[in-house]
């Protein structure tokens, strides 16, 4: 069976404060077995350092203003770091803004999105009242409308763009080409249209464009293409209606490293690149005023400060074919493999650098034949039940997409930082699993 990855675990695929000490996987001084032993398996472990050095180069790079997508990964204490990191919070549904709150996470720094959001969702994020509502159709804006005569405050709305553009990632995660189900068109005239709308009710205040091209992207043509379809936007918005357009978001999409032979830009490469562009694309465009560039990261603050503990717990060779290595999670915990054919590597943590000279498939313990994390992954050959193996760069889209399938509890997340491991998100019970269930909830 053949592996790209190599016969060693490449440690530079480690969040900044784990090291291998000894051959053995440490988190910011917490060695992963004490990890795997206090919180149970699997588990996620966040090194916080990681994800506030990650948020402060995006500041740098982005002066205008950043804000953290929380669909990548939120709880009470993600809201909190990035608050105290200095991001503003996007949201995509009532159920995050509701946890966002909750943390105490200033409203006035919360953005809104959703291609769907019901009519509670926009209440609640025009009475708390969120910085922004991103507006993706029509109908949405009619029933903002309808609110704002029943008494809801006015809100200021960013126009979702859909650009057109080929993002070059996988097609589950672009979402700026031309058939989307994201925001309006620029090039049939809709996104024009949306901004004459807001510009003419009462019932908003045109607060500037939005576009998110995609996800996971390591190339800049995209967001170049992008930039100057929106910058032709703006010029447009500024002779038809004489107003300026005060904000641009690009959105977030930057990938990061899951494997060895990925290559993304750095944060500060990224950002130097798209504000480069930016500027070029407004100048061809003749664009009079100055939008603030903004964006709005998730993957790339939080998926490579994460890391996912595993225990092995069956090992099989199905002779000629290919050896299982069977571990007590799986989709319900990483959904992203079997969603997209995402990539990881694996190593066995109390020995990170031996060789790893098999080539196995990572499996989980669901009831799916594609409950598979790691395909053709490299760990050693004589592997044993029992060991523990981690897969790095899993902070972004594991939690956040996490499940139940097969009545699986969900694992603890765990933060890490100067020696110590706190819970921020406590593994599930089998209490929890009945706890909805009418029938059953009395009797856990
Ligand atoms: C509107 C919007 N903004 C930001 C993001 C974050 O993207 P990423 O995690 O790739 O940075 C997404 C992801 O789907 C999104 O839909």
């Amino acid at each position: 069976m053949a592996s790209t990855q190599p016969m060693r675990f490449d440690p530079t695929l480690l969040p900044r404060s784990a090291a291998i000490v000894g051959g053995r996987l440490v988190v910011a001084g917490v060695d992963a077995e004490a990890l795997a032993d206090e919180f149970g398996t699997p588990v996620y472990v966040y090194d916080e350092a990681e994800m506030r050095a990650r948020c402060r180069e995006y500041r740098v790079g982005f002066p205008d203003g950043v804000s953290y997508a929380s669909k990548a990964f939120l709880c009470g204490a993600m809201a909190r770091l990035i608050a105290e990191e200095g991001l503003g919070l996007d949201v995509a549904s009532g159920g995050e803004l509701a946890i966002a709150l909750a943390a105490g996470v200033d409203p006035s720094s919360i953005t809104v999105h959703g291609n769907n959001k019901s009519d509670d969702e926009l209440f609640a994020a025009m009475s708390a009242p969120a910085k922004a509502i991103v507006l993706d159709s029509t109908d949405e804006l009619d029933r903002i409308e309808r609110l704002v005569a029943a008494e809801a405050p006015v809100p200021s709305l960013l126009v979702r763009v859909n650009p057109g553009i080929d993002a070059h990632t996988h097609e589950y995660l672009a979402t700026g080409a031309t058939d989307s189900k994201f925001g309006f068109s620029l090039e049939s005239g809709a996104a024009l249209a949306a901004v004459e709308a807001i510009v003419q009710t009462n019932a908003a205040r045109f607060a500037g464009l939005h576009a998110h091209i995609g996800s996971q992207i390591f190339r800049p043509e995209g967001f170049d293409a992008a930039l100057a379809r929106l910058a032709g936007l703006v010029r447009d918005i500024e002779t038809r209606f004489g107003i300026d357009v005060d904000e641009l978001c690009i959105g977030g999409g930057l990938g990061v490293r899951y494997t060895t032979g990925d290559d993304p830009p750095s944060i500060g490469q990224h950002a130097a690149a798209v504000r480069e562009s930016f500027g070029d694309a407004l100048g061809r465009a003749g664009v009079a005023c100055r939008p603030r560039l903004t964006t709005e990261p998730g993957r790339s603050i939080v998926a490579p400060a994460g890391i996912t503990l595993y225990r092995v717990g069956t090992i099989k060779t199905v002779p000629g074919i290919r050896t299982y290595v069977s571990v007590d999670g799986g989709i319900s915990d990483n959904l992203r493999p079997a969603l997209y054919g995402a990539q990881y590597e694996a190593f066995v943590t109390s020995r990170a650098d031996a060789d790893r000279d098999a080539v196995v498939t990572i499996a989980g313990k669901h009831c799916e034949q594609g409950d598979l994390l790691v395909r053709d992954a490299r760990l050693p050959a004589d592997l044993a039940v029992g060991e523990l193996v981690a897969t790095p760069c899993t902070g972004a889209y594991g939690h956040a997409m996490a499940n139940n399938y097969n009545s699986i509890v969900r694992p603890a997340v765990v933060f890490v930082a100067d020696g110590a491991a706190r819970a921020v998100v406590r593994r599930e019970t089998l209490a929890d699993l009945v706890a909805r269930d009418v029938v059953l909830g009395d009797s856990a």
